[in-house]
């Protein structure tokens, strides 16, 4: 059984893919999140919840412990979230991480220009890039609530293909990164509708 952490737990994504661990699969989750009031265990029996800021190294470090996968879904100081989060997985011994990014970070995405707002999430890209770890950066179009479960994967260095992807395609894409060993390791994916 995978035991899976869950870092910013409360996003709308991560509890988008939680629902479809607790619905599809028997990986055990840990739901790391700031103020953890907001949030009302959704399976007791296959989910911790743990008040924690990403940001916090002893409290990060301690949820780390007896885990297999870290998906971190972030917002904000995205770079020194990365530096923390590689640290404490080299603490703790952990190697697989799934990181959500966004789209655009590398100019990527044909007819548009590179924004500033995307310098935290190009650097945290870079500082997990640099790291040892098992990583798996996805780089998403724009949110839908669309029902449909599909997409396409494009490559660190190719024209992004598409604009929007559904939530249920990424929450899908993440399950499968982290139940199927080896599978997309150090890559850096746009991920869009298929
Ligand atoms: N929406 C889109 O169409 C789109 C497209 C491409 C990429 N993205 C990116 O994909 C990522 C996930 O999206 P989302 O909609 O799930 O984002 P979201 O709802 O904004 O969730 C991000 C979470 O990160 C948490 N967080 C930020 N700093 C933290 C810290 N230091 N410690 C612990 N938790 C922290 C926030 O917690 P608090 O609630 O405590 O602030 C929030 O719950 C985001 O980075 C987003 O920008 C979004």
């Amino acid at each position: 059984m995978t035991n899976v952490l869950i870092l910013g737990a409360n996003g709308q994504l991560a509890r988008n893919t939680t629902r479809m661990f607790l619905q599809t699969t028997d990986a055990r989750l840990t739901l790391y999140l700031r103020r953890s009031s907001r949030l009302t265990c959704p399976a007791p029996q296959r989910a911790t919840v743990v008040e924690g800021d990403v940001l916090d190294r002893p409290t990060l470090e301690a949820a780390m412990k007896g885990q297999d996968v870290v998906y971190a879904n972030l917002s904000g100081a995205m770079k020194e979230q990365a530096e923390c989060i590689v640290g404490a997985m080299h603490a703790t011994g952990l190697r697989r991480l799934i990181f959500i990014s966004s789209m655009g970070i590398h100019g990527e995405v044909p007819g548009e220009r590179y924004s500033s707002v995307l310098d935290p999430y190009r650097d945290s890209a870079a500082v997990i890039e640099a790291s040892d770890l098992d990583y798996t950066i996805l780089r998403p179009g724009w949110f839908t609530r669309d029902a449909s479960l599909d997409y396409q994967l494009t490559q660190k260095g190719e024209p992004f293909k598409g604009h929007d992807v559904s939530l249920n395609s990424l929450s899908a894409l993440i399950v499968k990164l982290a139940l199927t060993p080896g599978m997309e390791i150090r890559r850096n994916l746009g991920v869009s509708q298929g």
